[in-house]
């Protein structure tokens, strides 16, 4: 197949003079396996010459997107124009071949990339490759004096895993499908390459079921994707080059299979879906009965055929064993079939599923909780609750992707999460085969705390640092780097009309609701993370329907202000020059507590806020008087020293579910005040 695409109606890029070559780094991230950068840059005019040569139909559909994203970033109408000159520079975009009718681990997805004064090439094996290469091509766009410009560059690139994910849990927010597909825009983008859905658990099952309906009509709470949805999501993620692994959770996190049907439930059946973490009535399927695996199969089987992929997840994280331990029918049962504990018991459930989804084409796919050394060795194990497993089930002969680490609802930096990789720790020490079987990683969003309204904010960027630990090499480790690359895919995903910043806008104006002076809120907003890990179900209860419209939520989980200022303060201890700022900044937060407080207790919204501001304060004040003995050299007593180092320690307690981040500069600065000896 070769033919010129008219049918973009437009636009090719004509590529014109070269122009002189800015020395800085490109904005690629995931950062290529191999990139050389010429002197020269091509200019993107008003005048395209396109060539697809081979691929398939996902080919056309991804310049075709690849023209309008251009649009949207450049907000030139490259997709309005005429093709351009036959002698011309040109646009070739050729694929040696049609990929797999399901996308799957095994495709080539490497390309090749020449960008010079002739034009653009783009060569794949695949039309997975041409995607990626495509995905490329617009993060290098950048607008010169000229116009907008492609700068000279050679790269050849190609992932260095093959599973590249992202989980989404829809089960405790539901996400309707918009916020999904922006989602897979923004997957796109950074080149990973798989969605997981976690579609059912205590709180909802998420998806249409025809052949049984009440999981529909009692077990989703009017929250699920119909099938016609669910088909839609698949074609849309195979046009971006994504599958879409779906996991239906047993035989633990089932309560919502268990309100349709009670009589398979492990004890006493849940009367409603679980809708506060005080529900604690949470029985598992009842894995001694018959009647657990005809629904299965029924449901399986359906759901099978619906998502095409090849894995099929089952869940079997977090089985609540004391109901299996206390059913009196199950204990007899258990010394029948001599099977001496709960884990031999979950893993007898696990091998007849294991059948179920076998009988229907699929492989399947588990947390680390099921692995045991007799399941059939094309079971994939997603390693969550700590790396060991990741090397446990490579040892054991199954192939495995890493989660732990990659939890994005901890609220960790984005160094923290770029920092693993699946290949270090315990799995260094695997043989070549044993690595072999470690495909991948998979990020993961739950979402007790998520609407989607926060959806994006709580996954971008950071997951472009995930992103590119499990696509670049390994050597690819500069954090500095990764952040200033982050900070741009940020504003270029707003282009795609994911809403991560917008919606944090959104939604701090809510809280400042109009009545107050601008940047107040902002200056407090900025210091501030949410709390870490699992801290935020210790602090308070939540339902469902509780509202996440607070400072916790509408704050990113890492705050690139707070970063910068904490580098500030290191360098401010032997550069002089950048003083002068950091004090402004100290001042600010020292002043901005006497302004804001007559305005946090007007709103319900505000008041929790009242002793962080004040915190914030005694941070500047501890700030700004060890800055003075930092600059002066007096020293201070080592009594004061002592306090003011409490003083820091007591200002960074967390209140309203927010910890104030900016601490560490002070500490910088308060331990390199001079003291008396
Ligand atoms: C999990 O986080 N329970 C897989």
């Amino acid at each position: 197949m070769h033919r010129e695409l008219s049918r973009f109606g437009a636009a090719a890029l004509l590529l014109a003079a070269a122009l002189s070559c800015g020395a800085a780094e490109l904005n690629l991230i995931p950062w290529p396996s191999q990139i050389t950068q010429q002197e020269g840059l091509l200019a993107l005019d008003n005048s395209p010459r396109i060539e697809l040569i081979g691929g398939d139909e996902r080919v056309h559909h991804a310049l075709d997107r690849f023209m309008r994203n251009l649009t949207a970033h450049t907000g030139f109408p490259f997709d309005r124009h005429f093709p351009g000159t036959p002698d011309g520079p040109s646009f070739v975009i050729q694929c040696a071949g049609p990929g797999l009718r399901v996308q799957a681990v095994e495709e080539d997805e490497s390309y090749h990339l020449v960008i010079n004064s002739k034009g653009i090439e783009l060569t794949a094996a695949n039309p997975l490759g041409a995607m990626h290469g495509l995905e490329t091509v617009l993060q290098l766009v950048k607008s010169g004096p000229q116009g907008w410009v492609l700068p000279y560059v050679r790269i050849d690139d190609t992932p260095r895993f093959a599973w590249r994910g992202l989980m989404i849990d829809v089960s405790r927010h539901f996400m309707p499908l918009d916020a999904i597909e922006r989602n897979v825009d923004g997957m796109a983008a950074v080149k990973l390459n798989i969605l997981h859905l976690h579609l059912s658990d205590d709180e909802g099952f998420r998806v249409e079921s025809k052949r049984c309906p009440r999981l529909t009509r009692v077990a989703s709470d009017g929250l699920f994707y119909t099938q016609d949805q669910i088909h839609e999501l698949i074609a849309y993620a195979r046009n971006r080059g994504v599958r879409v692994v779906p996991e239906f959770d047993v035989p633990g996190h089932a309560v919502s299979w268990l309100v349709a049907y009670p009589q398979i439930a492990s004890g006493p059946a849940p009367q409603g879906l679980v809708r506060s973490q005080r529900d604690n009535l949470r029985p598992p399927l009842d894995p001694t009965q018959d009647a657990t695996y005809k629904l299965l199969d029924k449901v399986f089987g359906e759901m099978e055929k619906l998502f095409p992929d090849r894995y099929f997840h089952i869940g079997g994280d977090e089985v609540d064993g004391k109901y299996w331990d206390k059913g009196a029918h199950i204990q007899t049962w258990m010394h029948e079939h001599n099977i001496q504990d709960n884990h031999a018991l979950q893993t007898y459930f696990t091998k007849r599923v294991q059948a179920i989804v076998q009988k229907h084409g699929k492989q399947m796919e588990g947390w680390d909780e099921i692995l045991a050394g007799d399941l059939p060795k094309d079971s994939l194990i997603q390693s969550w609750r700590g790396a060991n497993s990741l090397a446990d089930a490579a040892k054991l002969g199954y192939k495995t992707v890493l989660s732990a680490g990659y939890y994005l609802d901890l609220q960790y930096p984005a160094s923290q999460h770029y920092a693993v990789d699946p290949l270090s720790g315990e799995s260094a020490s695997l043989s070549a085969e044993e690595k072999s079987r470690i495909l991948g990683g998979e990020a993961a969003q739950w979402t007790e705390y998520v609407t989607p309204e926060i959806l994006d904010n709580r996954i971008w960027p950071r997951l472009g640092a995930i992103a590119e630990r499990l696509w670049s090499p390994a050597s690819v480790t500069d954090v500095d780097s990764m952040y200033r690359r982050l900070a741009v895919l940020s504003r270029n995903l707003e282009w795609l009309d994911l809403e991560q910043r917008t919606s944090s806008v959104r939604m701090m104006d809510r809280i400042e609701n109009d009545d107050m002076p601008p940047k107040l809120l902002e200056t407090l907003a900025m210091a501030v993370e949410p709390v870490k890990e699992y801290e935020r179900e210790k602090t308070q209860v939540y339902d469902v329907e509780a509202p996440l419209n607070h400072m916790v939520d509408a704050v990113p989980p890492e705050s690139d202000q707070a970063r910068q200022i904490n580098a500030l303060a290191q360098r401010a201890i032997h550069d002089p020059s950048v003083r002068p700022e950091l004090r402004t900044l100290l001042i600010q937060w020292r002043d901005n507590d006497a302004q804001i407080e007559p305005y946090l207790a007007t709103s319900a919204l505000r008041q929790p806020l009242v002793p962080l501001s004040q915190g914030l304060s005694e941070l500047g004040t501890l700030g700004l008087s060890a800055l003075d003995a930092v600059e002066s050299g007096h020293p201070v007593t080592q009594d004061q020293h002592k306090e003011q180092l409490a003083d820091i320690e007591k200002s960074v307690a967390p209140h309203a579910e927010l910890l104030l981040v900016v601490a560490p500069a002070i500490r910088t600065l308060v331990a390199a005040e001079p003291v008396d000896p």
